[in-house]
Protein backbone atom coordinates (compact mmCIF):
# COMPACT_ATOMS: atom_id res chain seq x y z
CA UNK A 1 0.00 0.00 0.00
CA UNK A 2 0.96 3.31 -0.99
CA UNK A 3 2.04 5.63 1.96
CA UNK A 4 -0.60 8.07 0.58
CA UNK A 5 -3.61 5.44 0.39
CA UNK A 6 -3.69 4.82 4.13
CA UNK A 7 -6.53 5.16 6.46
CA UNK A 8 -6.53 5.85 9.61
CA UNK A 9 -8.92 2.64 11.95
CA UNK A 10 -10.20 5.42 14.45
CA UNK A 11 -11.86 7.55 11.68
CA UNK A 12 -11.31 11.34 10.41
CA UNK A 13 -11.78 14.56 11.98
CA UNK A 14 -14.41 16.23 9.54
CA UNK A 15 -12.66 18.70 8.70
CA UNK A 16 -9.21 21.05 9.04
CA UNK A 17 -11.06 23.31 11.70
CA UNK A 18 -12.06 20.12 13.82
CA UNK A 19 -8.06 19.41 13.90
CA UNK A 20 -6.95 22.78 14.41
CA UNK A 21 -9.10 22.94 17.64
CA UNK A 22 -8.67 19.42 18.69
CA UNK A 23 -4.67 20.38 18.83
CA UNK A 24 -5.27 23.78 20.32
CA UNK A 25 -7.79 21.96 22.72
CA UNK A 26 -4.60 19.58 23.89
CA UNK A 27 -2.31 22.42 23.66
CA UNK A 28 -4.36 25.04 25.47
CA UNK A 29 -4.32 23.72 29.22
CA UNK A 30 -2.68 24.18 32.23
CA UNK A 31 0.41 25.04 31.15
CA UNK A 32 -1.16 28.22 29.58
CA UNK A 33 -3.25 29.04 32.51
CA UNK A 34 -1.63 28.22 35.39
CA UNK A 35 1.71 27.70 34.75
CA UNK A 36 2.62 30.49 32.09
CA UNK A 37 1.85 33.31 34.30
CA UNK A 38 3.55 32.22 37.31
CA UNK A 39 6.77 31.84 35.57
CA UNK A 40 6.20 35.14 33.53
CA UNK A 41 6.12 36.25 36.78
CA UNK A 42 8.98 34.44 38.05
CA UNK A 43 11.27 34.90 35.29
CA UNK A 44 10.95 38.87 35.21
CA UNK A 45 8.31 39.38 32.58
CA UNK A 46 8.84 41.16 29.57
CA UNK A 47 12.15 39.35 28.22
CA UNK A 48 10.89 36.09 29.28
CA UNK A 49 7.90 36.59 27.45
CA UNK A 50 10.25 37.64 24.40
CA UNK A 51 12.27 34.67 24.84
CA UNK A 52 9.44 32.54 25.30
CA UNK A 53 8.06 33.61 21.72
CA UNK A 54 11.23 33.26 19.66
CA UNK A 55 11.41 28.96 21.01
CA UNK A 56 7.36 28.95 20.30
CA UNK A 57 7.73 29.69 17.00
CA UNK A 58 11.43 28.63 15.87
CA UNK A 59 11.68 25.50 17.79
CA UNK A 60 8.04 24.31 18.52
CA UNK A 61 6.29 25.16 15.41
CA UNK A 62 9.14 22.78 13.01
CA UNK A 63 8.62 20.50 15.84
CA UNK A 64 4.66 20.56 15.48
CA UNK A 65 4.66 20.35 11.28
CA UNK A 66 6.90 17.23 12.41
CA UNK A 67 4.90 15.35 14.24
CA UNK A 68 1.81 15.79 12.92
CA UNK A 69 3.23 14.75 9.31
CA UNK A 70 4.38 11.71 10.81
CA UNK A 71 0.95 10.89 11.62
CA UNK A 72 -0.43 11.47 8.90
CA UNK A 73 2.14 9.53 6.88
CA UNK A 74 1.75 6.31 9.43
CA UNK A 75 -2.18 6.91 10.29
CA UNK A 76 -1.80 4.39 13.09
CA UNK A 77 -1.44 5.14 16.59
CA UNK A 78 2.59 6.77 17.63
CA UNK A 79 3.81 3.34 18.13
CA UNK A 80 2.79 1.91 15.08
CA UNK A 81 3.31 4.79 13.53
CA UNK A 82 7.23 5.42 14.43
CA UNK A 83 7.49 1.08 13.64
CA UNK A 84 6.31 1.71 10.18
CA UNK A 85 8.20 4.72 9.55
CA UNK A 86 11.04 3.24 10.37
CA UNK A 87 11.07 0.41 8.61
CA UNK A 88 9.86 2.53 5.59
CA UNK A 89 12.69 5.27 5.67
CA UNK A 90 15.58 2.72 7.71
CA UNK A 91 14.19 -0.43 7.82
CA UNK A 92 14.81 -0.28 11.62
CA UNK A 93 11.69 -1.52 13.87
CA UNK A 94 13.53 0.47 16.76
CA UNK A 95 11.87 3.30 16.21
CA UNK A 96 9.28 2.00 17.89
CA UNK A 97 10.64 2.93 21.49
CA UNK A 98 10.62 5.94 20.33
CA UNK A 99 6.41 6.04 19.89
CA UNK A 100 5.99 4.02 23.26
CA UNK A 101 8.32 6.45 25.17
CA UNK A 102 5.91 9.18 24.53
CA UNK A 103 2.76 7.01 24.75
CA UNK A 104 3.74 6.54 28.33
CA UNK A 105 5.05 9.70 29.05
CA UNK A 106 1.33 11.20 27.97
CA UNK A 107 0.18 8.26 30.36
CA UNK A 108 1.61 9.34 33.31
CA UNK A 109 1.12 12.73 33.25
CA UNK A 110 -2.41 12.45 32.71
CA UNK A 111 -2.44 10.57 36.11
CA UNK A 112 -0.77 14.20 37.57
CA UNK A 113 -2.47 16.63 35.32
CA UNK A 114 -6.09 15.36 36.38
CA UNK A 115 -4.85 15.68 39.95
CA UNK A 116 -3.85 19.41 39.49
CA UNK A 117 -7.44 19.75 37.11
CA UNK A 118 -8.91 18.20 40.37
CA UNK A 119 -7.88 21.37 42.57
CA UNK A 120 -9.67 23.58 39.64
CA UNK A 121 -12.78 21.56 40.22
CA UNK A 122 -13.03 22.35 43.76
CA UNK A 123 -12.13 26.43 43.82
CA UNK A 124 -14.95 26.55 41.40
CA UNK A 125 -16.82 25.91 43.98
CA UNK A 126 -15.24 27.47 46.85
CA UNK A 127 -15.31 30.88 44.96
CA UNK A 128 -18.46 30.62 43.79
CA UNK A 129 -19.12 30.08 47.47
CA UNK A 130 -17.88 33.06 48.60
CA UNK A 131 -15.02 31.26 50.60
CA UNK A 132 -12.50 33.91 49.81
CA UNK A 133 -14.47 37.03 50.27
CA UNK A 134 -12.17 39.49 52.56
CA UNK A 135 -9.89 36.58 53.41
CA UNK A 136 -6.40 37.06 54.66
CA UNK A 137 -3.20 36.03 52.70
CA UNK A 138 -2.49 33.31 55.64
CA UNK A 139 -6.03 32.40 55.36
CA UNK A 140 -6.23 31.60 51.53
CA UNK A 141 -2.32 29.56 52.15
CA UNK A 142 -3.95 27.49 54.42
CA UNK A 143 -7.29 26.73 53.06
CA UNK A 144 -4.93 25.68 49.84
CA UNK A 145 -2.58 23.42 52.17
CA UNK A 146 -5.92 21.83 53.67
CA UNK A 147 -7.05 21.05 50.05
CA UNK A 148 -3.59 18.91 49.10
CA UNK A 149 -3.96 17.62 52.46
CA UNK A 150 -7.25 16.14 52.73
CA UNK A 151 -6.83 12.70 50.12
CA UNK A 152 -10.63 11.58 49.95
CA UNK A 153 -11.37 15.19 48.59
CA UNK A 154 -8.44 14.86 46.34
CA UNK A 155 -9.60 11.63 45.25
CA UNK A 156 -12.90 12.62 44.78
CA UNK A 157 -12.17 15.38 42.54
CA UNK A 158 -9.44 13.02 40.71
CA UNK A 159 -12.46 10.70 40.08
CA UNK A 160 -14.52 12.78 38.87
CA UNK A 161 -12.03 14.04 36.34
CA UNK A 162 -10.81 11.11 35.02
CA UNK A 163 -14.75 10.25 34.20
CA UNK A 164 -15.66 12.80 32.30
CA UNK A 165 -12.24 11.99 30.25
CA UNK A 166 -12.95 8.49 29.99
CA UNK A 167 -16.66 9.38 28.83
CA UNK A 168 -15.68 11.80 26.11
CA UNK A 169 -12.52 9.79 24.50
CA UNK A 170 -14.77 6.21 24.82
CA UNK A 171 -16.83 8.17 22.73
CA UNK A 172 -14.35 7.99 19.42
CA UNK A 173 -12.36 10.84 17.25
CA UNK A 174 -16.03 12.13 15.94
CA UNK A 175 -18.61 11.67 18.27
CA UNK A 176 -15.98 11.83 21.27
CA UNK A 177 -13.06 13.95 20.86
CA UNK A 178 -14.50 16.55 18.20
CA UNK A 179 -17.81 17.11 18.99
CA UNK A 180 -16.34 18.32 22.72
CA UNK A 181 -13.49 20.72 21.44
CA UNK A 182 -16.50 22.01 19.30
CA UNK A 183 -18.44 23.20 22.08
CA UNK A 184 -15.52 23.56 24.62
CA UNK A 185 -12.93 25.22 23.07
CA UNK A 186 -15.07 28.36 21.63
CA UNK A 187 -16.43 28.15 25.32
CA UNK A 188 -13.45 28.57 26.28
CA UNK A 189 -12.35 31.70 24.24
CA UNK A 190 -15.05 33.44 25.01
CA UNK A 191 -15.16 33.02 28.50
CA UNK A 192 -11.00 34.23 28.80
CA UNK A 193 -12.37 37.40 26.55
CA UNK A 194 -14.97 38.40 29.11
CA UNK A 195 -12.66 37.50 32.06
CA UNK A 196 -9.69 39.68 30.15
CA UNK A 197 -12.40 42.47 29.89
CA UNK A 198 -13.27 42.46 33.50
CA UNK A 199 -9.51 42.13 34.36
CA UNK A 200 -8.83 45.38 32.41
CA UNK A 201 -11.96 47.18 34.06
CA UNK A 202 -10.75 46.12 37.55
CA UNK A 203 -7.53 46.03 37.49
CA UNK A 204 -3.87 47.20 36.57
CA UNK A 205 -3.93 46.85 32.68
CA UNK A 206 -1.61 49.26 31.77
CA UNK A 207 1.18 48.16 34.52
CA UNK A 208 0.26 44.38 33.68
CA UNK A 209 1.37 45.63 30.26
CA UNK A 210 4.47 47.10 31.03
CA UNK A 211 5.48 44.43 32.98
CA UNK A 212 4.68 41.43 30.17
CA UNK A 213 5.63 43.37 27.25
CA UNK A 214 8.71 45.68 27.78
CA UNK A 215 11.62 43.34 27.87
CA UNK A 216 14.29 44.07 30.55
CA UNK A 217 17.42 42.20 29.74
CA UNK A 218 18.83 42.60 32.92
CA UNK A 219 16.37 41.01 34.63
CA UNK A 220 16.57 37.70 32.12
CA UNK A 221 18.76 34.86 33.41
CA UNK A 222 19.53 31.34 31.43
CA UNK A 223 17.30 29.91 34.16
CA UNK A 224 14.74 31.63 32.81
CA UNK A 225 15.68 30.92 29.14
CA UNK A 226 15.83 27.15 29.65
CA UNK A 227 12.47 27.12 31.30
CA UNK A 228 10.89 29.20 28.51
CA UNK A 229 12.05 26.49 26.26
CA UNK A 230 11.02 23.28 28.54
CA UNK A 231 7.95 25.24 28.14
CA UNK A 232 7.30 25.68 24.83
CA UNK A 233 7.37 21.90 24.21
CA UNK A 234 4.69 21.05 27.37
CA UNK A 235 2.31 23.59 26.38
CA UNK A 236 2.39 22.79 22.54
CA UNK A 237 2.02 19.32 23.49
CA UNK A 238 4.97 17.74 21.55
CA UNK A 239 7.28 15.07 22.40
CA UNK A 240 4.48 12.97 23.90
CA UNK A 241 3.23 11.48 20.49
CA UNK A 242 -0.16 13.20 21.15
CA UNK A 243 0.44 15.66 18.13
CA UNK A 244 1.18 12.50 16.43
CA UNK A 245 -1.97 10.53 17.07
CA UNK A 246 -4.17 13.55 15.98
CA UNK A 247 -2.18 13.92 13.17
CA UNK A 248 -3.08 10.41 11.96
CA UNK A 249 -7.12 11.86 11.57
CA UNK A 250 -6.00 14.70 9.62
CA UNK A 251 -7.59 14.67 6.29
CA UNK A 252 -5.58 14.20 3.53
CA UNK A 253 -5.94 17.67 1.29
CA UNK A 254 -5.45 19.94 4.78
CA UNK A 255 -1.92 21.97 4.76
CA UNK A 256 0.32 20.68 8.02
CA UNK A 257 1.80 23.76 7.73
CA UNK A 258 -0.96 26.17 7.52
CA UNK A 259 -2.79 24.50 10.53
CA UNK A 260 0.12 24.36 13.09
CA UNK A 261 0.72 27.67 12.22
CA UNK A 262 -2.86 28.54 13.12
CA UNK A 263 -2.68 25.75 16.41
CA UNK A 264 0.70 27.82 17.65
CA UNK A 265 -1.20 31.18 17.43
CA UNK A 266 -4.35 30.17 19.14
CA UNK A 267 -1.94 28.45 21.90
CA UNK A 268 0.44 32.03 22.14
CA UNK A 269 -2.92 33.72 22.23
CA UNK A 270 -4.28 32.40 24.84
CA UNK A 271 -1.12 31.96 27.10
CA UNK A 272 -0.85 35.66 26.63
CA UNK A 273 -4.59 36.48 27.48
CA UNK A 274 -3.94 34.52 30.37
CA UNK A 275 -1.52 37.15 32.04
CA UNK A 276 -3.80 39.64 30.81
CA UNK A 277 -6.08 38.39 33.67
CA UNK A 278 -3.63 37.49 35.95
CA UNK A 279 -1.57 40.43 36.20
CA UNK A 280 -3.77 43.32 36.20
CA UNK A 281 -5.29 41.67 39.67
CA UNK A 282 -2.41 41.00 40.92
CA UNK A 283 -1.29 44.62 40.72
CA UNK A 284 -4.39 46.26 41.73
CA UNK A 285 -4.61 44.59 44.39
CA UNK A 286 -0.95 44.90 45.81
CA UNK A 287 -0.02 41.14 45.38
CA UNK A 288 3.53 39.81 44.40
CA UNK A 289 3.80 38.99 40.47
CA UNK A 290 6.77 36.35 41.53
CA UNK A 291 4.99 33.94 43.65
CA UNK A 292 5.71 30.91 42.18
CA UNK A 293 3.22 27.61 41.41
CA UNK A 294 1.19 28.79 43.78
CA UNK A 295 -0.05 32.02 41.81
CA UNK A 296 -3.16 30.70 40.96
CA UNK A 297 -4.38 28.61 43.41
CA UNK A 298 -3.10 31.18 46.94
CA UNK A 299 -2.52 34.91 45.21
CA UNK A 300 -5.53 34.99 42.90
CA UNK A 301 -8.26 34.11 45.32
CA UNK A 302 -7.27 37.13 47.65
CA UNK A 303 -7.74 39.43 44.47
CA UNK A 304 -11.15 37.30 43.99
CA UNK A 305 -11.92 38.01 47.48
CA UNK A 306 -11.74 41.94 47.28
CA UNK A 307 -12.86 42.58 44.28
CA UNK A 308 -16.90 43.46 43.69
CA UNK A 309 -18.40 40.08 41.90
CA UNK A 310 -15.36 38.42 42.67
CA UNK A 311 -17.54 35.34 43.12
CA UNK A 312 -18.92 34.75 39.98
CA UNK A 313 -15.51 36.18 38.09
CA UNK A 314 -13.59 33.65 39.98
CA UNK A 315 -15.89 30.76 39.80
CA UNK A 316 -15.41 31.90 35.82
CA UNK A 317 -12.03 31.58 35.67
CA UNK A 318 -10.95 28.05 37.38
CA UNK A 319 -14.46 26.48 35.42
CA UNK A 320 -11.90 28.25 32.40
CA UNK A 321 -8.66 26.49 34.05
CA UNK A 322 -11.06 22.87 34.40
CA UNK A 323 -12.32 22.90 30.82
CA UNK A 324 -8.90 24.13 28.93
CA UNK A 325 -7.39 20.97 31.18
CA UNK A 326 -9.79 18.71 29.99
CA UNK A 327 -9.67 19.65 26.77
CA UNK A 328 -6.12 18.37 27.12
CA UNK A 329 -6.58 15.24 29.34
CA UNK A 330 -8.51 13.75 26.09
CA UNK A 331 -5.09 14.55 23.84
CA UNK A 332 -3.38 12.60 26.81
CA UNK A 333 -5.30 9.25 26.60
CA UNK A 334 -6.31 8.98 22.91
CA UNK A 335 -2.81 7.67 21.86
CA UNK A 336 -2.94 4.64 24.56
CA UNK A 337 -6.40 4.11 23.47
CA UNK A 338 -5.40 4.19 19.92
CA UNK A 339 -2.72 1.83 20.27
CA UNK A 340 -4.49 -0.72 22.73
CA UNK A 341 -7.64 -1.09 20.08
CA UNK A 342 -5.48 -1.41 17.06
CA UNK A 343 -3.21 -3.93 18.64
CA UNK A 344 -6.02 -6.33 20.61
CA UNK A 345 -9.41 -6.93 19.75
CA UNK A 346 -10.79 -4.69 22.74
CA UNK A 347 -13.25 -2.22 21.51
CA UNK A 348 -12.10 1.62 22.02
CA UNK A 349 -15.38 2.09 24.77
CA UNK A 350 -13.52 -0.72 27.35
CA UNK A 351 -9.93 0.27 26.30
CA UNK A 352 -11.11 3.49 27.72
CA UNK A 353 -12.02 2.40 30.60
CA UNK A 354 -9.43 0.23 31.34
CA UNK A 355 -6.52 2.57 30.40
CA UNK A 356 -8.32 5.17 32.46
CA UNK A 357 -8.44 3.03 35.18
CA UNK A 358 -4.82 2.44 35.20
CA UNK A 359 -4.23 6.70 34.97
CA UNK A 360 -6.39 6.93 38.11
CA UNK A 361 -4.47 4.78 40.14
CA UNK A 362 -1.17 5.95 38.95
CA UNK A 363 -2.97 9.45 40.05
CA UNK A 364 -3.34 7.95 43.67
CA UNK A 365 0.50 8.31 44.05
CA UNK A 366 0.48 12.41 43.34
CA UNK A 367 -2.84 12.51 45.55
CA UNK A 368 -0.72 10.32 48.37
CA UNK A 369 2.55 12.59 47.87
CA UNK A 370 0.84 15.85 49.54
CA UNK A 371 0.19 13.88 52.42
CA UNK A 372 0.25 10.89 53.85
CA UNK A 373 3.87 9.63 51.64
CA UNK A 374 4.61 13.72 51.83
CA UNK A 375 7.69 12.61 53.58
CA UNK A 376 8.96 9.75 51.18
CA UNK A 377 11.38 11.63 49.55
CA UNK A 378 14.50 11.30 47.35
CA UNK A 379 16.22 12.80 44.23
CA UNK A 380 13.92 15.81 43.42
CA UNK A 381 11.58 15.49 45.75
CA UNK A 382 8.37 13.78 46.59
CA UNK A 383 6.74 10.79 44.43
CA UNK A 384 4.91 13.43 42.38
CA UNK A 385 7.93 15.94 41.64
CA UNK A 386 10.06 12.82 40.40
CA UNK A 387 7.42 11.83 37.98
CA UNK A 388 7.26 14.97 36.65
CA UNK A 389 10.59 15.46 36.22
CA UNK A 390 11.05 11.85 34.38
CA UNK A 391 8.09 13.05 32.15
CA UNK A 392 8.47 16.30 31.62
CA UNK A 393 12.11 17.84 31.57
CA UNK A 394 14.12 14.38 30.13
CA UNK A 395 11.27 12.10 28.54
CA UNK A 396 9.18 15.16 27.04
CA UNK A 397 12.44 16.69 25.17
CA UNK A 398 14.27 13.28 24.62
CA UNK A 399 11.01 11.89 22.50
CA UNK A 400 10.76 15.43 20.61
CA UNK A 401 14.45 15.23 19.29
CA UNK A 402 14.28 12.07 18.50
CA UNK A 403 10.95 12.76 16.24
CA UNK A 404 11.96 16.09 14.77
CA UNK A 405 15.76 14.07 13.81
CA UNK A 406 13.51 11.62 12.42
CA UNK A 407 11.41 13.53 10.78
CA UNK A 408 14.14 15.82 9.10
CA UNK A 409 16.79 13.42 8.61
CA UNK A 410 16.04 9.67 8.72
CA UNK A 411 12.78 10.45 6.77
CA UNK A 412 13.88 10.85 2.72
CA UNK A 413 13.16 14.29 1.65
CA UNK A 414 10.56 12.86 -1.10
CA UNK A 415 8.79 11.83 1.62
CA UNK A 416 8.21 15.17 3.58
CA UNK A 417 8.03 16.89 0.86
CA UNK A 418 4.97 14.87 -0.45
CA UNK A 419 3.71 14.96 2.94
CA UNK A 420 3.70 18.41 3.08
CA UNK A 421 3.09 19.58 -0.45
CA UNK A 422 6.09 21.38 -0.98
CA UNK A 423 4.82 22.61 -4.44
CA UNK A 424 2.47 24.45 -2.91
CA UNK A 425 4.72 26.24 -0.57
CA UNK A 426 8.38 26.06 -1.45
CA UNK A 427 9.40 28.53 1.20
CA UNK A 428 8.05 27.05 4.00
CA UNK A 429 9.24 23.52 3.33
CA UNK A 430 12.91 24.94 3.08
CA UNK A 431 11.71 27.02 6.54
CA UNK A 432 10.83 24.01 8.08
CA UNK A 433 13.50 21.80 7.06
CA UNK A 434 16.30 24.44 8.30
CA UNK A 435 14.60 24.51 11.89
CA UNK A 436 14.03 20.95 12.68
CA UNK A 437 17.12 20.03 11.27
CA UNK A 438 19.33 22.49 13.12
CA UNK A 439 17.29 24.89 15.47
CA UNK A 440 14.92 22.42 17.22
CA UNK A 441 17.83 19.78 17.96
CA UNK A 442 20.06 22.30 19.40
CA UNK A 443 17.43 23.94 21.34
CA UNK A 444 16.02 20.56 23.13
CA UNK A 445 19.73 19.23 23.43
CA UNK A 446 19.93 22.41 25.96
CA UNK A 447 17.31 22.11 27.89
CA UNK A 448 17.75 18.11 27.96
CA UNK A 449 21.40 18.29 28.70
CA UNK A 450 20.10 21.30 31.72
CA UNK A 451 16.97 18.61 32.84
CA UNK A 452 19.95 16.03 33.08
CA UNK A 453 22.57 17.40 35.23
CA UNK A 454 20.44 20.40 37.42
CA UNK A 455 18.93 19.73 40.90
CA UNK A 456 14.91 20.21 40.87
CA UNK A 457 13.62 23.15 40.27
CA UNK A 458 13.45 23.98 35.99
CA UNK A 459 9.54 22.68 35.97
N1 LIG B 1 -0.16 21.35 26.50
C1 LIG B 1 -0.80 21.03 27.72
C2 LIG B 1 -0.84 22.27 28.59
O1 LIG B 1 -0.36 23.30 28.22
C3 LIG B 1 -0.13 19.92 28.47
C4 LIG B 1 0.31 18.78 27.64
C5 LIG B 1 1.56 18.41 27.46
C6 LIG B 1 -0.50 17.93 26.86
N2 LIG B 1 1.62 17.36 26.60
C7 LIG B 1 0.38 17.05 26.24
C8 LIG B 1 -1.85 17.85 26.62
C9 LIG B 1 -0.08 16.09 25.36
C10 LIG B 1 -2.30 16.88 25.75
C11 LIG B 1 -1.43 16.03 25.12
O2 LIG B 1 -1.34 22.22 29.67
Amino acid sequence: MSATSRTSLQGLWSSRTAFVLAVSGSAVGLGNLWKFPYIAGEYGGGAFVFFYLLCVFGIGLPMMVSEVMLGRRGRRNPIATMRLLGEEEASNHWWRLVGLTGVLSGFVILSFYSVVAGWSLEYVVQTARGSFTDSEPRAVAANFEALTGDWPRLILWHSIFMGMTVMIVANGVRDGLERAVRILMPLLLILLLILVSFAASTGELGQAMGFLFKPDFKQFSAEGALVALGHAFFTLSLGMGAVMAYGAYLPKDASITATSVAVVLVDTLVALLATLVVFPMVFAFGLDPAAGPGLVFETLPLAFGRMELGSMFGAFFFVVLATAALTSAIGLLEPAVAWLTETTRVPRSWATVGLGLVVWSLGLLTIFSFNMLADVRFWQGTLYNNLEHVTVNILLPLVGLAITVFASWVMCGNSSAEELDDDESPLAYTVWRFLARFVAPAGVAIVFLNAVTSSPGIS
